[in-house]
């Protein structure tokens, strides 16, 4: 546990950046040099991009917006950063990830129904090229950690087919946190291998030493595409007894459980930040950080004031939790209103690399808001598509727009 440690990790790299500043004015004949080659810590052609992704995590199950929950690593990186206030996902997992890796809404893609089911041979439509493959493609070096479902009924469905050059964790909705096995079988893979070697470690520190150890032989002179998928905080209610002493006070059992997975999380998230700066990346890096959907209420999470939770298209299960972090920001320390949706990273990330408009497919439903939210100017989006699901039987027929 270390609330705090985030922080003099930061205050360390911001001395070191406002050394390397009183040297630039120190020797005025080194100005473009300094500004070209020493200005920023690495070399790499583009920005470095980590994408964070928290599962289940509802409005009111942050620190920054719940004094209750502990999570002062998430807490700090959004303070210092722009808080996103009105940043939708789709009210589920599967749609949440494909409308993030593709640009488009669910619904174009035969995704729009629930989630992809173990048993299901589905996969997100594997014409499209995604967003870790445009990366690819553009020169970055692309990892993905933590939970795919976005199926996995053949191995052209799976992350390093499509746009990872690897892929540390599990294909389907959720597991034992421990074990990493599901119903009996076992969903914990490094690229195609059953990866058995971390069968009693819990997922947030194990994806957080495959995060560290990726940072760690990154070539600073490359781009990194980092794509961290937590388990965190989805069912099965499981946090290790350190994260649960925290919590003392809480006397409701399930709310207890689920908010040391909170800060299980946010310590994984402080290890993965301290990996960057330690490896001089932080500087060139893009932070983003988001949960996929609403919290689920029936398993401990919490939406207030926001009405209803994951499953449902009401703010509480598409309106979540997200904040961008970078030293790249021009403006930081605010929040922004205007309205994202899951569809926009793609362009956005785009943008934020310098790759838009060059390459990107022309069809996309997102749109580029990285202006919008570093200038703090109005958002590209006047409307969002919560859903749009016809479905005979009497469950999840659901559709909605603003
Ligand atoms: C997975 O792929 C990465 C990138 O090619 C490689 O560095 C790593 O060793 C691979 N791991 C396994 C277990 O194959
Ligand atoms: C990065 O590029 C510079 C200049 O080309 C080179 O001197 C350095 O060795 C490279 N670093 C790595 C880690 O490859
Ligand atoms: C953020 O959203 C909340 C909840 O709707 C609202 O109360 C608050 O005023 C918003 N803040 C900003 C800066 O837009």
């Amino acid at each position: 546990m270390g609330p705090g440690v985030l922080t003099q990790n930061l205050t360390r790299d911001r001395q070191r950046r406002s050394s390397r500043a009183m040297v630039f004015w120190v020797f005025q004949p080194l100005v473009l040099c300094l500004m070209v080659f020493c200005s920023s810590a690495s070399s790499a052609p583009s920005p470095h991009l980590i994408f964070i992704l928290a599962d289940d995590l509802g409005w009111n199950d942050v620190g920054y917006h719940n004094p209750d929950i502990i999570s002062p690593n998430i807490d700090l990186l959004a303070d210092t950063g722009i808080k996103l206030n009105q940043s939708y996902m789709q009210p589920l997992c599967s749609p949440s990830r494909a409308a993030l890796m593709s640009g488009l809404y669910p619904f174009r893609l035969g995704l729009q129904h629930i989630v992809i089911d173990q048993e299901q041979p589905v996969c997100l439509p594997l014409g499209r090229k995604l967003l870790p493959q445009v990366l690819q493609d553009n020169g970055y070096r692309t990892h993905m950690v933590g939970k795919w479902h976005l199926g996995f009924c053949n191995w052209a469905c799976t992350p390093t087919y499509r746009g990872f050059e690897s892929f540390y964790g599990f294909h389907s909705h959720s597991e034992d946190y421990y074990t990493h096995s599901y119903s009996g079988y076992s969903d914990y893979w490094f690229n195609k291998t059953v990866n058995k070697a971390s069968s009693g470690t819990y997922s947030a520190h194990d994806f957080a030493t495959r995060a560290e150890q990726i940072i760690g032989s990154h070539d600073p002179n490359s781009s990194l595409f980092l794509y961290l998928a937590f388990q965190n905080v989805h069912m099965p209610l499981q946090a290790p007894d350190e994260y649960l002493d925290l919590y003392q006070d809480i006397t409701d059992n399930k709310r207890k459980l689920f908010s040391g997975l909170v800060t299980a999380m946010d310590d994984a998230v402080g290890r993965v930040v301290t990996a960057l700066i330690d490896r001089d990346l932080y500087t060139d890096s893009i932070i983003v950080f988001s949960s996929e959907n609403g919290g689920w209420t029936l398993f401990g999470g919490n939406n207030f004031p926001l009405r209803g939770g994951k499953f449902s298209l009401f703010e509480g299960g598409t309106r979540v939790p997200a904040f961008v972090h970078s030293p790249l920001l021009r403006n930081t320390g605010l929040t922004y209103a205007g309205i994202i949706h899951a569809v926009d990273w793609f362009p956005t990330l785009l943008s934020a690399a310098g790759i838009l408009p060059r390459e990107s497919p022309s069809d996309l439903d997102g749109v580029d808001q990285w202006e919008a939210i570093t200038a703090m100017s109005p958002s590209r989006r006047s409307e969002v598509v919560y859903n749009l699901d016809y479905h005979p039987l009497p469950i999840q027929g659901r559709a909605a727009i603003r």
